[in-house]
């Protein structure tokens, strides 16, 4: 499995099918997914087979990454940018909460926004988050990406549909 990035306590590398029971368990908490748009996966064949069909490092040259910790080779969650149909790339970042409150989301999307302006020669990489969410709202804060607007995260999202979703901004040049 490839190493993407390696921050001080952390290694990025692709997500492989190997993972689906991380990923199964990550979705399972609750908490973790209370701010997120979609469902957490059925089973552990589900998540499986979503990360066999999982081609956007192939296809974008970027993706979620495994995030794990370097001492102990655990698994902590993801973090990464992804290409949106708008054109946008998003970075975006989700963890075990056994593992919030240490600064691992902060590290590991501080180096993605690295990765992604200086390897990938990005101009701007974007963030959002509801509004309510304020960890993850202070965590696009502590990176110094700019706010951009308020939107409604649409109806049709299978959670959190019409709840007010804030947008972020971080030029190459900031
Ligand atoms: C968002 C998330 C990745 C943050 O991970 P983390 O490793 O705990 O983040 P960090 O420790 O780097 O920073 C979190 C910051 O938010 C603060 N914070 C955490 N919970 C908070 C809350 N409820 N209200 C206000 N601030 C809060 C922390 O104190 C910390 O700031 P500080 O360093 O100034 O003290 C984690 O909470 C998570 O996985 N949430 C569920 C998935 C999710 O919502 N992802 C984002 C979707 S947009």
């Amino acid at each position: 499995m490839s190493t993407i990035i390696e921050t001080d306590r952390l290694i990025l590398r692709e997500l492989a099918t190997e993972d689906a029971r991380e990923i199964y368990n990550l979705n399972q908490d609750p908490e973790v997914v209370k701010y997120v748009k979609s469902s957490p996966f059925e089973s552990i064949d589900d998540a499986r087979v979503f990360l066999e069909g999982y081609d956007r490092y192939k296809k974008e040259g970027m993706g979620r990454w495994a995030c794990i910790i370097k001492e102990t080779n655990e698994f902590i969650g993801w973090c990464g940018l992804i290409m949106e149909e708008s054109g946008d790339v998003d970075l975006g970042f989700r963890l075990y909460r056994k593992n919030w409150g240490n600064g691992y989301a902060t590290e590991a999307a501080k180096a993605c926004l690295k990765y992604g302006f200086e390897e990938l020669g990005l101009k701007r990489i974007v963030a959002s988050a509801l509004a309510e969410n304020k960890a993850s709202i202070n965590v696009i804060e502590k990176l110094g990406m700019t706010f951009v607007k308020y939107f409604e995260i649409p109806e049709e999202e299978e959670h959190n549909g019409g709840k007010e979703g804030a947008l972020y901004a971080l030029e190459k040049e900031d």
